[in-house]
């Protein structure tokens, strides 16, 4: 018996769709996902014909997070593979932010730990009611250690911390309160809200929209005076970017 693909891929019109494929666990990121993931996303990043991806999950889950069942053969005795996960985590968390294409989370159900912080490490993210949230790794024994980073750059200090000690669940609305995402929408309306602004965001000049992906998120890394410095040199740069695209 042939074996379902973990990421499923779908090309319509610009925008890419990658679907998160274990539903009967809930999208929980084992190896081959989290791989799967990191090579899905690295394609649509490389693909000339992308101009905006979606990532989704199959199922009742967007990701439950980390496959708690790999935690038995992640122990200190077997360092290489600890870090060898480490890494491929890490990469998969940070790697949005690089990508040259705006990314839109469509969070179906269950985002927990790594699927919480992989929701919200998308440019966008929008909500289905049926959504939750949460950073329960405290309750495994172990920390939402390399989440952490982009929950505090989206979350007051305060609910962030409240969230990753507590290890409670947050249902959309709450999520919506927090800013983990952009809107909330009825179930039965994501994928099609989030084709609808993906195709929006691929209508653009692609020259533009990269730019402003780019410099948006150094921007947010950087003091304002630096921020600041950054836009005068892209401001003087982008009028050029009129004369490679036909633009009204
Ligand atoms: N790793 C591995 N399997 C997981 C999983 C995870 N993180 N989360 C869910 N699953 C599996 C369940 O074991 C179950 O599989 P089974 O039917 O073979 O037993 C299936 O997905 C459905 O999960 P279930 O718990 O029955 O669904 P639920 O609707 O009752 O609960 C959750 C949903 C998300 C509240 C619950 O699954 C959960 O707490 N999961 C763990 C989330 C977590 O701690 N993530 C961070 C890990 S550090």
């Amino acid at each position: 018996m042939t074996q379902e693909p973990v990421v499923l891929t779908q090309a319509a019109d610009g925008v890419q769709t990658i679907t998160l494929n274990r539903p009967d666990k809930l999208n929980a990121l084992n190896f081959a996902l989290t791989e799967g993931l990191v090579a899905a996303l690295k394609a649509a990043d490389a693909d000339e014909a992308v101009r905006a991806v979606i990532v989704t999950g199959a199922g009742r889950g967007f990701c439950a997070g980390a496959d708690t069942r790999e935690f038995v053969v992640l122990t200190p005795d077997n360092q290489e593979l600890v870090d060898r996960r480490a890494a491929l985590t890490t990469e998969l968390q940070g790697l949005v932010k690089h990508m040259s294409k705006p990314v839109i989370a469509a969070v179906n159900g269950y985002a927990m730990g790594g699927g919480s912080g992989l929701a919200i490490s998308c440019d966008l993210a929008l909500a289905s009611e049926s959504a939750r949230f949460g950073y329960p790794e405290v309750k495994h024994g172990i920390v939402a250690a390399i989440v952490m980073a982009g929950l505090v750059e989206h979350v007051g200090r305060k609910a962030a911390f409240e969230l990753v000690a507590t290890g409670r669940t947050v249902d959309a609305t709450e999520a919506l309160k927090l800013g983990l995402v952009n809107r909330v929408v009825p179930d039965d309306e994501l994928l099609a809200e989030a084709e609808e602004l993906a195709l929006a965001l691929a209508a653009h000049p692609q020259n533009a929209m990269q730019a402003t992906k780019k410099i948006f998120h150094q921007v947010a890394e950087l003091p304002f005076s630096e921020g600041l410095k950054l836009g005068q040199q892209l401001n003087a740069q982008m009028r050029a970017f009129r004369q490679k695209e036909q633009v009204a």
